[in-house]
């Protein structure tokens, strides 16, 4: 590239502030196959033949924009482009444009890689339009099968099979690491005053898709004791989720709803919710979606209404590579970078699940907000971030 990896970095950031932003709120809208996350792909084209990487993609629309240099299993880094419904400028890209730049930090420094080093955008990793989060690693790695992947719908009945061919993957083939850069999405590193952590684990998590079904009717004339009222049911079981999760730790949120026939004045005939629960343990998540459907069953008998509660996606536990997450929080002339769990999903969990001995990298969030138009890193912090995805790189490859 022509300039210096710091001016180099905030150009590239530069280029993807505007794409697909609100203007309304500030935030993001990068749904995958959209025009503002296609944008985004097409810029990160740009950017690999900038380079003179070489680019492959799978039929499923994860792409890798290969170094090829030396032979033997190849270190991937990176992350996605897509973002949740008015997310945040970071989560995602931070990890893209990092590993671009890392790149050009090795070049730069004279490094010559003895295996081959990749770049990666994995797609739909939000779940934010087909649901199902980590999608397209989840395809790339077999966790999940094309067969039951195509049948998945967006919010306008459009099936995935419907946007992408659809097949199979062999980008992952050859790969030996894998190291992804992210945004931090909490305030331990603020906490902890370090620009950059290192991820020990990825706590259990799930979507619960509950579907509560009364009979619609009049707001007026039907008396209170008379109704069978889902939206009722599910107040109650969004408070005693809430409840249950805090009592214990851990993390419960209802953050997408549906009413049927959602009008003012009529008693609603069904309302579908999905809750997201996170958990430290496998044990407890279970406990957790146990605990709450129990009472949404409970409260679903006395309000004349009914419940039914399935489970859309559950990722167990991630711990990831141990040996690789010591030798990144050492990697530092002034101490050891904090060693942090992370209550978020990722690619990279998805990849680890896979047996690819995986780390990943997190960068201070000032504002410790995330999937908010509110996410931010500062400059310094990011560049901090690269110089040491760049070593890592260096280090894996040598
Ligand atoms: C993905 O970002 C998630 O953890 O929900
Ligand atoms: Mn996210
Ligand atoms: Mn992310
Ligand atoms: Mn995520």
């Amino acid at each position: 590239m022509e300039g210096t990896v710091p001016d180099d970095f905030e150009l590239m950031w530069g280029d993807l502030r505007p794409l697909g932003r609100s203007a309304s709120s500030g935030g993001y809208f990068r749904q995958p196959f959209t025009s503002p996350e296609r944008e985004l792909v097409a810029w990160f084209l740009e950017q690999a033949e900038a380079r003179g990487l070489r680019v492959e993609s799978d039929d499923f629309g994860n792409i890798v924009a290969w170094w090829d240099t030396g032979s033997g299993p190849a270190v991937l880094t990176g992350s996605h482009l897509d973002s949740v419904l008015d997310g945040g400028a970071y989560d995602g890209p931070l990890g893209v444009v990092s590993a671009l730049a890392a790149v050009d930090l090795m070049r730069s420094r004279g490094v010559v890689p003895s295996r081959p080093v990749g770049v990666s955008v994995f797609v739909e990793e939000e779940g934010s339009r087909f649901g199902l989060a980590c999608l397209g690693s989840r395809l790339a790695t077999g966790a999940t099968s094309w067969e039951t992947a195509r049948e998945l719908q967006d919010r306008d009945g459009v099936r995935l099979g419907d946007v992408v061919v659809g097949g199979s993957s062999s980008l992952l083939a050859d790969v030996g690491t894998f190291v992804e850069l992210h945004v931090e999405q909490g305030r331990d590193l603020v906490d902890r005053g370090a620009a950059i952590g290192v991820a020990s684990e990825i706590w259990p998590h799930g979507r619960y898709r509950f579907d509560f079904t009364g009979s619609a009717n009049h707001a007026g004339t039907t008396r209170m004791e008379d109704r069978q009222d889902p939206m009722l049911t599910y107040a109650m079981t969004a408070l005693a989720a809430n409840k249950q999760a805090r009592l214990a730790g851990q993390r419960a949120t209802f953050g997408r709803v549906a009413v049927e026939p959602n009008g003012t004045n009529a008693v609603p005939s069904r309302v579908t919710a999905w809750m997201d629960a996170r958990c430290a343990t496998d044990a407890g998540l279970s406990d957790l979606v146990e605990a709450v459907t129990r009472q949404a069953t409970d409260r679903a008998d006395r309000d004349g209404t009914t419940v039914e509660v399935t489970a859309e996606s559950v990722s167990a536990s991630v711990a990831f590579d141990s040996s690789l997450a010591a030798a990144l929080a050492a990697d530092h002339e002034g101490g050891d970078w904090p060693v942090i769990a992370t209550q978020a999903g990722h690619d990279a969990g998805i990849l680890s699940a896979a047996g690819i001995p995986t780390a990943m990298l997190f960068v201070r969030n000032p504002s410790g907000v995330s999937h908010s138009p509110a996410e931010h890193a500062e400059i310094a912090d990011c560049l901090v971030g690269v110089s040491a995805l760049a070593d890592t790189l260096e280090r894996l490859t040598r």
